[in-house]
């Protein structure tokens, strides 16, 4: 079953917006199999953000995403990837559909509340680097 990897950005926690953004990947029917409130090394940042390592924001992004905790997730569900980014809204919050979290939620690109991966092999490298396989928990949800 596809899988995917989310991360509630330190902006999201500090708002308060954990639960309203956990709420919309469970009541959609997405399995939650990973979870983690945590603090962000530089190293895991850089690794994470490593393909944005030339872009004029990179210093910034690895600032922010190691200035507070985190809630790093990795839900599962047929299509999990791609609805997951429909859910999340497009990057500059201000672009972003209501209705969406970025666009319900959100103004600032840099402050954009929540990452998800983009494809099935950005979702595959991301969930390894965030967790362990022990850190994963395949389950059956009750029909
Ligand atoms: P995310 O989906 O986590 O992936 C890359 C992140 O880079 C993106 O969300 C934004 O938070 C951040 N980003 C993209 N463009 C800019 C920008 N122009 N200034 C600051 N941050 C940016």
């Amino acid at each position: 079953m596809e899988r995917t990897f989310l991360m509630i950005k330190p902006d999201g926690v500090q708002r308060g917006l954990i639960s309203n953004i956990i709420g919309r990947f469970e009541t959609k029917g997405f399995t939650l199999v990973g979870l983690k409130f945590m603090a962000v090394s530089r190293e895991l940042a850089e690794k994470h953000y490593d393909v944005h390592r030339e872009r004029p924001f990179f210093a910034g992004l690895v600032d922010f995403i190691t200035s507070g905790p985190v809630v790093a997730m990795v839900w599962e569900g047929e299509g999990v990837i791609a609805s997951a980014r429909k859910i999340i809204g497009a990057t500059k919050p201000l672009e972003a559909e209501p209705g969406t979290i970025r666009g319900d939620l959100g103004v600032t690109v840099g402050r954009n509340i929540i990452h998800g991966s983009d494809a099935p092999e950005t979702a595959q490298a991301e969930i390894a680097l965030w967790f362990t396989d022990s850190e994963l928990v395949s389950w059956e949800p009750a029909a």
